[in-house]
């Protein structure tokens, strides 16, 4: 398996090693020394891909890396984006878009929090916040790591697109410009309402602001009607 990985301050670095030490057979190779060296031909049946998510999106190098990179292989591909907030950002869905030009896709795509880098917009979190982010997100990567072993397919919700149309059960929702639209056909089953990530739909004025549910025990995509694959570690 080959590793490529960004990292400036480390938080990457230590995603990639911790997957080097789990998993057996692991090269990590740096992506902008690989942007030096001019090589872009990859042998391996796992590749994965561990930096830190920028501005919502890819770090230009990264960006750079995938559009000069080809697969020999088959591979199952992963990618990790490490970052301070994970609720925003569409790192693989650029990602996607890129490898799509390869005829390749994502199998595995998972945020991982930790400490935000970007001065820019606020100081460091403090020694315990940064504590707690690093036990909670290893207690994921111990989970990431073995659905990488497994060749484990995962969307992240970020990835998910499309939820409130793909959980309704009467199909009664389209998305001509991306807002949904109503058909006219509501069972009232309000899961269109608290599955939307962003909590943009709202029911007659009276739900704003009020607290969105779901089992603790159920991801979002089990309830997409559509939804084939495996749950999360
Ligand atoms: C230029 C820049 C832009 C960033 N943009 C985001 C962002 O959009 N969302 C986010 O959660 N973190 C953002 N971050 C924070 C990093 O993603 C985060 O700290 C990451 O874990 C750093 O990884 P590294 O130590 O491997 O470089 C940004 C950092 C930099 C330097």
């Amino acid at each position: 398996m080959i590793i490529y990985y960004y990292s400036s301050t480390g938080n990457s670095l230590y995603v990639a090693r911790f997957l080097q030490e789990r998993l057996p057979d692991v090269e990590l190779r740096s992506i902008p020394e690989e942007l030096n060296s001019g090589i872009f031909e990859v042998q391996a049946d796992k590749v994965g891909f561990v930096f830190p998510m920028h501005y919502l999106s890819l770090p230009l190098q990264v960006e750079e890396f995938l559009e000069k990179v080809s697969f020999k292989e088959s591979p199952y591909l992963f990618a990790i984006a490490t970052c301070g907030v994970p609720y925003w950002g569409r790192p693989f869905l650029d990602m996607n878009a890129i490898l799509a030009k390869k005829r390749r896709q994502l199998h595995g795509a998972w945020f991982l929090r930790l400490v935000s880098n970007y001065l820019p917009y606020r100081d460091t979190a403090a020694e315990w916040r940064i504590s707690i982010r690093a036990w909670l997100a290893e207690r994921k990567l111990k989970g990431i790591a073995k659905a990488i072993a497994q060749n484990g397919h995962h969307d992240t919700w970020q990835v998910l697109r499309d939820m409130c149309q793909r959980i309704c059960p009467k199909g009664n929702i389209v998305r001509p410009d991306g807002h949904p639209v109503w058909q006219h056909n509501c069972v009232e089953c309000l899961g269109c309402l608290h599955i939307c990530p962003v909590e943009a739909i709202d029911y007659a004025g009276v739900t704003k602001g009020r607290r969105r549910y779901r089992h603790k025990d159920i991801q979002p995509k089990e309830l997409l009607h559509d939804f084939k694959g495996e749950i999360d570690p």
